[in-house]
């Protein structure tokens, strides 16, 4: 469809968790700033983030020691000087963040309380409301940008493309408003930079800790546009969702690492524990290891879930320390207080997505990225447990230290990138079951054939319906293609990226990252 309204500002952020909302807050003293959200503001992954916010906050601790535990979450493919600025920009974020309002849990002395989750060998979460970190953080900074009246923001506004200039660089994006304001319907704004912070792919799976908007729009709009994508074979399976029966989909609610980091462990179905002697850290490991273990252990028993076992606890610690997690057992019959909480693998993080360098910018100029849809090089194969808030943080504080040494100039849209065709609504259930079953947790050369088959046909039946439904099933299936392709490519297993068929890490042959690009025209 042809836009019916133009307007223009100077930076358009596309998403409204920690990262797009922190780059508003911050570039709001170079130009304009128009936030654009496709539900309401606080609908993203933010506000469902529990264990919290890791940096070196702690005499005991350093941003060397945050690093070092990082680097090897990361299996060899994070990028040392990414990592480098997260760890050590970190601590200050975490100030600036309580400055603008944050509330932090502290310990009787005042001091923020700081737990432990997989991978860490110091206690460095940042925590808040116990296990309600991340809505503490959102509800900070949707207050801010309220306050911040030369913010602009537009919810229920799905991006459809990116508008570039003749030479390629970005000229500005198409938007569907769902509204009844001002601007509704298609239209174009055209702006000097984008900044990309739509979150993540979690909706590509059946099951997973991500809310409904998580359908990977960021990473499809920049694929579209021939920016480059790396890393998307590795997705992080968050070990322990609640367990709901065979056949739950969608949102999970998430078990934080947070309660194992507060002393709970993961039993089998004798009520035996497995993580012991699988790793140094034990139920702490790396997420990936334990997942791993997880499915492992399923396999064998030919179950669909393990327990995790908090009951020591005792009913004050879980009220106080875990009131989110309690709530959620709780109304699902299960009482963690006495009884065993049954817990599964489930996708939970993009640890790839568009690639940028230290400055948060893509390979196509005048665009930015940062938070889950970026790939800025802090994860690698494995993101370590609450680097993600701070990365978010971090990252779009550079981008916009970035743009005040100059926006780029306006340029004129001249390069269609509009989507090509739109695929079918109704095919998005069975993509999830196929991406589970081919391109999840275990991974062959077969599964992976089998899943881009079956996708190739889905996308064979009518075509949709323009839409928020039609665009968001466009954009999984162009995101599940180029993972695919990633997860094939890659023949050896390192991180979350499983392969039954290649099992062991391969530093010979795959030490590097993978980047994928697309043609412009979405060929
Ligand atoms: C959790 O609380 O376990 C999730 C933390 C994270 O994904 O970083």
């Amino acid at each position: 469809p042809e836009p019916g309204w133009t307007d223009t500002v100077d930076v358009v952020v596309i998403g409204s968790g920690i990262a797009g909302l922190t780059a508003a807050l911050k570039a709001r003293e170079l130009g304009t700033v128009l936030v654009v959200t496709k539900d309401v503001v606080a609908s993203g992954s933010t506000q469902w983030a529990q264990g919290g916010i890791a940096a070196a906050l702690s005499p005991e601790d350093s941003p060397e020691d945050h690093l070092q535990d990082t680097l090897v979450a990361g299996a060899g493919l994070c990028d040392p000087d990414a990592v480098r600025a997260l760890v050590t920009e970190g601590p200050d974020a975490v100030r600036d963040l309580i400055e603008l309002g944050a509330r932090f849990d502290t310990l009787a002395n005042g001091e923020i309380s700081l737990t432990r989750e997989g991978g860490h060998h110091r206690n460095r979460i940042a925590h808040s409301g116990g296990d309600a970190t991340g809505a503490e953080i959102e509800r900070a900074l949707v207050a801010a940008v309220k306050r911040a009246p030369d913010i602009r923001l537009i919810e229920h506004a799905l991006v459809i493309d990116l508008l570039r200039a003749e030479d390629g660089a970005i000229a500005g994006v198409t938007l569907h408003v769902m509204g009844e304001g001002q601007l509704d319907g298609i239209g174009a704004i055209r702006s000097r930079a984008v900044i990309l912070a739509s979150g993540g792919l979690g909706q590509l799976y059946a099951a997973t800790t991500n809310p409904s908007v998580s359908t990977g729009d960021g990473m499809a709009l920049a694929l579209r546009a021939g920016a480059k994508v790396r890393d998307l074979e590795f997705v992080q399976f968050h070990p322990t969702v609640l367990w709901l029966g065979k056949s739950a989909k969608g949102q999970q609610p998430l078990v934080s690492e947070a309660v194992r980091g507060e002393g709970a462990f993961l039993v089998d179905h004798e009520g035996k524990r497995f993580m012991q002697g699988q790793h140094e850290l034990a139920d702490l490991a790396p997420r990936d290891i334990v997942a791993k273990a997880i499915m492992r252990e399923m396999l064998a028993a030919g179950k669909d879930h393990v327990y995790l076992d908090a009951r020591h606890f005792g009913d004050e610690k879980w009220r106080v320390r875990f009131p989110t997690i309690l709530a959620s057992c709780r109304s699902h019959g299960i009482d963690p207080v006495r009884e065993l909480i049954p817990v599964a693998p489930a996708c939970h993080y993009s640890s790839g997505g568009v690639w940028t360098d230290l400055n948060g910018q893509t390979s196509v100029p005048g665009l930015y990225a940062c938070g889950e849809v970026a790939c800025t090089g802090v994860h690698g194969a494995n993101r370590l447990a609450s680097n993600s808030l701070l990365e978010g943080l971090v990252f779009a504080h550079r981008i916009a230290v970035h743009l005040a040494k100059g926006l780029p100039e306006l340029r004129e849209p001249a390069v269609d990138t509009r989507i090509p065709g739109l695929v079918d609504a109704d095919v998005v259930p069975e993509l999830q079951r196929v991406m589970t079953v081919g391109a999840g947790v275990i991974r062959s050369a077969s599964g992976l054939a089998e899943a881009g088959g079956a996708l190739a046909k889905l996308i064979e039946q009518p075509a949709g319906e323009p839409g928020t439904p039609g665009w968001e099933a466009t954009n999984l299936v162009t995101v599940a293609s180029a993972l695919i392709a990633a997860g094939t490519v890659r023949e050896e297993s390192r991180g979350s990226h499983w392969r039954e068929d290649h099992p062991d890490r391969d530093d010979q042959q795959w030490s590097g990252n993978l980047d994928l690009t697309l043609l412009a025209d979405g060929e």
